[in-house]
Formats: structure tokens, C-alpha cells, sequence
């Protein structure tokens, strides 16, 4: 894994052109409210596959009333510089992305980079992660297996688009028997693939926050845990097929389907007993910021890759313990990471030699 050395924007959200050479390690983004901070991270995500972490439409990330927009990254890794290279502009009426690595735009290329990068990352709306929807809970979790495993996506996609597939054959008011079982066969193997990951990174996860609160470094004891009526550790293939027969009635009037991952949810449970969503903003706050770091550690130590971490306003919400906590944490990794906050003097728990930049000055 590597880290990035610089970055170039061109009529990329708010910024016409900017140019960053960046630190090895630590660098703090710091300036007003609207100066560009999250838009910097933004543009560092979108290096790797998809429209970024806030999963933008492309049209707005293009600065306003221009055509199209540029990033152009230096990353390195093993002592080899790489250039990537992303323009996003319209062809044959439709917004593209398109990448290249060393002028290379093949899928070969591409899959490379991808794999090659990989990130986690922290934006303020993640606040509100116990409180939210399920989806953006399984969501969180996906994208923490995500970092860890490039090909994830794809078998997401998959299951999505065959549970697409026999929801309109279902509509069909004589439909092919053999054809649905064999879409369930897929659903069905797919299905439990999806939950055998996530029940795994779980427990992952679940073992490094206890590692954590071993080491003093965390005060909660806390424990992730699926909410799935249908799922338990037996689930078998056989099991879940009859189980999808069963429900084509319901499915076929309500859409979608009854049961399967894209149905979980998932609980964090403080203590043993006082659930994640009844702690204060704060606490919440510092909470999820501590299963990113625990599947940060995780990738470092056992899956030998090395995550840039791109936390947005890791410190608005915290109290000064919390802060010290969850910066040294973060600092004691040996990867590179992106803060922002708007003022310098939040980081001052960093001991780290840290690039600074103030946004509002670009
Ligand atoms: N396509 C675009 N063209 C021009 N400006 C844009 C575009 N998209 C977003 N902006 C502007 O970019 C500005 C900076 O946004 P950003 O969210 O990065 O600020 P920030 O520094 O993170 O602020 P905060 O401290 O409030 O989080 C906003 O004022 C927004 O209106
Ligand atoms: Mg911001």
C-alpha cells in the first residue's frame, strides 16, 4: 500500500486550481466553514473506484458552470511513483469518470489502482450512525469490508441485481418454475456469502475494540452484534431456499424480498446492555471513530495493508479526553492520514511531524 504525494485540482467543487504536496503521515486540512476542507477529502476518494465517499452526483462536483474537472495524484507505492489521473467529463451527453494510472487506462490498469488504494473513512454525518436507517448501518459495514477486500462490491452487486431479477419475474403472471429456482440458487449462495463475510468482519471488529479496551486506550466495552430474524449461524442453503419459495407470495405483492442480508441490521451494545443509540452525541461520535480505528488495526496487522484514513471534522462534538484519545490512536498507525478541522489548535494532541494547511488560503 502507498501513500499519496500530492494532489492537483482543476475545476473541482470550489477550487477553479490547487495544488497539495502532502505528507508521508499526518496532515491536518484546517481553515473557515466552506473553505474546501471536505471537498479536498472528497477529491482523494474519488481516486479509487465510484463517485467518492459521499457517493456524489458527478455533475455537482464539477465546478459550477464549467464542463468538466480534473485530478491528477502522484501515489507511491513500493518506491514506484504512479500517476493517476481522473477526468470527469461529458460523452455523448453523459457525465463520465475516467480514470488512468500512468496513462493507462485499461482494466488491467484500473484494477490495480483499486486495489492498490484502499480507504476508511470519517464524515460528521457518521454522528449519527445508531440513530439512522438500517441500510445505512449495513451500509457502514460494507464499506468497512470494502477497505479489506476490493472485490466486495462485486458481490454485492450481484446479489442486488439478482434479487432485482426475480422481483420482475415474480410480476409476471406465469413465470418459468426453473427459472426462478435457479435465480434462488444464486440469491441463496450469494446470500449466505454476504452473511458469512459480515458476521466474520464483526467479530474482527468486536476483537479489536476489546484489544482497545484491554490496553486502557478505550473506556466502553462494546460489542457489535447482527439484527437479523432470519440469519443465525446454522443458516444453510437448503434452509434459505425453501425459505425464499415460501415468501414468493409476499414478495411478489409487497417487492423485493422478505428476508436476506439486504435486511440486517446492526446493533452495538455498550457494556452489555445499554444500546449504542442511547449515548450522547459525543459518546456516539467516539464510538464509531473507535470501529474505524479497530478495523484500521485489523488491516494493518493482519491483512498487511495499510488504509489512508480520511477523517473529516474528527474533533466538533469532543471533549478534550475523547479528542486526546482518538488522535493518538490514530497517530500511532503507521499509514498516512487526512484531518480537517477548522481551527489548528485542535490537533495539538498530534506528536507527529504534521503538515498543516489552511484551506481558506488556497
Ligand atoms: N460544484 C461546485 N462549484 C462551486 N462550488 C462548490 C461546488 N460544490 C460545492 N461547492 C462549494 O464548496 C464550498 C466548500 O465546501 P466544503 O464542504 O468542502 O467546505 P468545508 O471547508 O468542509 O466547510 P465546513 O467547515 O463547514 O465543513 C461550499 O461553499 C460549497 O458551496
Ligand atoms: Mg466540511
Amino acid at each position: 500500500m502507498g501513500i499519496l504525494k500530492k494532489i492537483s485540482l482543476n475545476n473541482y467543487r470550489n477550487f477553479k486550481s490547487c495544488k497539495i504536496s502532502f505528507n508521508n503521515k499526518c496532515n491536518i486540512l484546517f481553515g473557515k466553514n466552506g473553505s474546501g476542507k471536505t471537498n479536498i477529502l472528497e477529491s482523494l476518494s474519488i481516486l479509487g473506484k465510484g463517485r467518492g465517499f459521499r457517493n456524489a452526483n458527478l455533475l455537482n462536483l464539477i465546478y459550477k458552470n464549467e464542463k468538466e474537472f480534473f485530478i491528477n495524484s502522484e501515489f507511491i507505492k513500493e518506491d514506484k511513483i504512479i500517476d493517476i489521473k481522473i477526468n470527469c467529463k461529458f460523452v455523448q451527453d453523459k457525465l463520465k469518470k475516467i480514470s488512468s494510472v500512468n496513462d493507462d487506462t485499461s482494466k488491467e490498469s484500473l484494477e490495480f489502482l483499486n486495489s492498490s488504494l484502499s480507504f476508511l473513512y470519517f464524515l460528521p454525518e457518521m454522528e449519527r450512525l445508531f440513530v439512522t436507517s438500517p441500510s445505512y448501518r449495513r451500509n457502514f459495514i460494507d464499506k468497512l469490508i470494502f477497505a479489506g477486500n476490493s472485490n466486495y462490491n462485486k458481490t454485492i452487486n450481484k446479489y442486488k441485481k439478482n434479487i432485482l431479477e426475480r422481483s420482475k419475474l415474480l410480476q409476471k403472471y406465469n413465470y418459468d418454475q426453473s427459472w426462478i429456482e435457479a435465480i434462488e440458487k444464486e440469491i441463496s449462495k450469494i446470500g449466505l456469502e454476504i452473511y458469512k463475510i459480515r458476521s466474520n468482519q464483526v467479530d474482527i471488529i468486536n476483537d479489536n475494540l476489546s484489544l482497545l479496551n484491554n490496553k486502557k486506550q478505550y473506556p466502553y466495552d462494546s460489542k457489535i452484534i447482527i439484527k437479523d430474524s432470519f440469519y443465525d449461524s446454522d443458516l444453510d442453503n437448503q434452509k434459505y431456499l425453501t425459505k425464499l419459495k415460501n415468501s414468493r407470495d409476499h414478495d411478489k405483492q409487497f417487492g423485493g424480498a422478505k428476508i436476506g442480508p439486504h435486511k440486517s441490521d446492526f446493533l452495538v451494545l455498550i457494556n452489555g446492555k445499554i444500546e449504542a443509540s442511547q449515548l450522547s452525541t459525543g459518546q456516539q461520535k467516539t464510538l464509531v471513530l473507535m470501529i474505524l480505528i479497530a478495523q484500521c488495526n485489523y488491516l494493518i496487522n493482519i491483512k498487511n495493508i495499510k488504509p489512508i484514513l480520511l477523517f473529516d471534522e474528527i474533533c466538533s462534538h469532543l471533549d478534550s479526553v475523547n479528542r486526546q484519545i482518538l488522535l493518538e490512536m490514530t497517530d500511532q498507525f503507521d499509514i498516512q492520514f487526512f484531518l480537517t478541522g477548522t481551527e489548528k489548535s485542535l490537533f495539538s494532541f498530534i506528536s507527529t511531524k504534521s503538515n498543516f494547511y489552511n484551506i481558506s488560503e488556497l
